[in-house]
């Protein structure tokens, strides 16, 4: 069997490389639009971090997995095609800030009916709205060749950054969407045959098409609104002396509700959870359905609320003014163990210190000072983009990134921030020397006893 992979991303990137280490049998290529992104996949520096990506890259590349350019060519000869295409909020038209853009996964699907002169499955594996397969199917059979045969199934991936290779390896469950008819249940088998090489049998779960998407959508809006409740209790704690973790703790060791994902902090990130709510709170409202579109709306405003009132706690707690203070922000990504930054909640962080007149001195361990910069200087942050460049610093290293500041916040649990020798940082830095602490991760007695002001989510002290 011959697979394409169309979008070498987070997902087409590090599931085609799961997929090849399972499957020698089959030949997987791996095309992006993007022609620097492909040199990266075969270059000695991957474009993107993931524990665990680069030996299986090194192993399969070369062997039954190819990155390539040659669009044409992997779609004429695959057997299986999956998109895993961007499918960002749409930033203007109708459903602006709210809708998914499809336009890159039309693209995609265009591109295969011009392209396809043999029967091909169809595979949607970026998250998309509900229904999202009839339009593909509509396009795909509107440029229909004479004797050529589509089938669309619906197969939403549900790894998390940092934890992609895992993930893969051992998923909770793949599920497969199909049609409810003989070929449609067919092309269900053969995409299924593909993961029995590696996932149990009772863990792939099929469904019609619908269901599939919006289990999806569904899954990110339950794990975010998990978030949003742990953080909406966090600050119920700071005005009233409970503590966040012990609150957690006794409510997560009932089964019913579980520990995983109560962990509170200044704010969820990552390309997905809001979008993937908004594009649900979008589907609600075109079905006329408010209260449940107001309902997952919360979850994202409970979020904005988190981020900004963490920012707040800063300002107010360095005698409400930050003007012309260096702060030294520690951790950039939106979580640890990724160098993604997007929708991290350091960019709302940086941006209200920014805007009252801080200096940041930024360290992260792995995302590129060019992408800080981006960030902080992109059109929806500022309107001063050279000013915020002569504010902010990137360091290399974690200590020259403390010196002579006033405070020093986490904004991601890197494992390493843990380990850092507090007593030197606390000799560098101005005094008052403060800790912002918005993961939760540091022993926040200890540095109150070297010195430092702690202040962290969901503790008074
Ligand atoms: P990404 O931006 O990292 O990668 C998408 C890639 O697709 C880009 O490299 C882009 O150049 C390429 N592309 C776009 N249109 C193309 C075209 N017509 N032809 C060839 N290449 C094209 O995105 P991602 O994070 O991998 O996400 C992809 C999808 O998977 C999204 O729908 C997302 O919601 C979903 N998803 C993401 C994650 C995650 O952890 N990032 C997890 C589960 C699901
Ligand atoms: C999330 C889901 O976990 C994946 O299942 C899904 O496939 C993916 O979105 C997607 O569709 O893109 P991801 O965003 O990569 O994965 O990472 P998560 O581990 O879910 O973390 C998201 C954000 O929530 C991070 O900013 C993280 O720090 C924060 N978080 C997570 C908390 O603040 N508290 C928690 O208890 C857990």
């Amino acid at each position: 069997m011959k697979v394409c992979c169309i979008g070498a991303g987070y997902v087409g990137g590090p599931t085609c490389a799961v997929m090849a280490l399972k499957c020698p049998d089959i030949v997987i290529t791996l095309v992006d639009k993007s022609s620097e992104r492909i040199a990266q996949w075969n270059s000695d520096k991957l474009p993107i971090y993931e524990p665990g990506l680069d030996e299986v890259v090194k192993k399969c590349r070369n062997v039954n997995l190819f990155f390539s350019t040659d669009i044409e060519t992997a779609i004429k000869e695959a057997d299986l095609i999956f998109i895993s295409v961007n499918t960002p909020t749409k930033t203007c038209g109708n459903g602006k800030g709210r809708a998914a853009d499809l336009k890159y996964v039309e693209s995609a699907a265009r591109m295969i009916a011009e392209i396809a002169q043999s029967n091909k499955i169809v595979v949607e594996k970026s998250t998309v709205p509900v229904r999202a397969a009839e339009s593909i199917m509509h396009i795909l059979r509107a440029n229909q060749k004479p004797g050529i045969h589509y089938d669309i199934l619906s197969n939403p991936e549900f790894l998390a950054e940092g934890t992609a290779i895992n993930d893969l390896l051992n998923a909770d469950r793949v599920l497969i969407g199909g049609e409810e008819t003989p070929e449609g249940h067919q092309a269900v088998e053969k995409l299924s045959w593909i993961y029995e090489h590696w996932i149990p049998k009772q863990n792939i779960l099929t469904t019609n098409t619908w269901s599939s998407e919006l289990s999806k959508l569904a899954a990110n809006a339950f794990l975010a609104q998990r978030i949003s409740s742990i953080n909406s209790l966090s600050a119920v704690c700071e005005a009233t002396g409970a503590d966040v973790s012990e609150v957690a703790r006794a409510v997560g060791l009932d089964s019913r509700i579980g520990s995983k994902f109560l962990q509170a902090s200044v704010g969820f990130g990552g390309s997905c959870f809001q979008k993937d709510i908004l594009n649900l709170i979008y589907i609600c409202e075109n079905l006329n359905l408010p209260e449940v579109a107001a309902y997952w709306q919360q979850v994202i405003d409970m979020n904005e609320y988190q981020k900004r009132r963490f920012s707040q706690k800063i300002i107010e707690s360095l005698f409400n003014t930050v003007s012309d203070k260096r702060i030294a922000i520690l951790g950039f990504a939106f979580k640890k163990n990724t160098g993604d930054t997007r929708e991290t909640a350091a960019i709302t962080v940086c941006q209200t210190l920014l805007e009252e007149g801080a200096a940041l001195d930024i360290y992260d361990p792995k995302v590129e000072p060019e992408q800080i910069i981006d960030d902080l200087t992109h059109p929806s942050v500022t309107e001063s983009p050279e000013k915020v460049k002569k504010a902010v610093q990137i360091h290399s290293d974690p200590y020259s990134a403390v010196r002579a500041t006033h405070a020093l916040v986490i904004c991601t649990e890197w494992d390493e921030f843990v380990d850092l020798d507090f007593e030197r940082i606390y000799k560098s830095m101005m005094k008052p020397a403060y800790i912002f602490d918005g993961r939760k991760i540091l022993d926040h007695e200890r540095l109150q006893q070297i010195g430092f002001h702690v202040q962290t989510i969901g503790k008074k002290y």
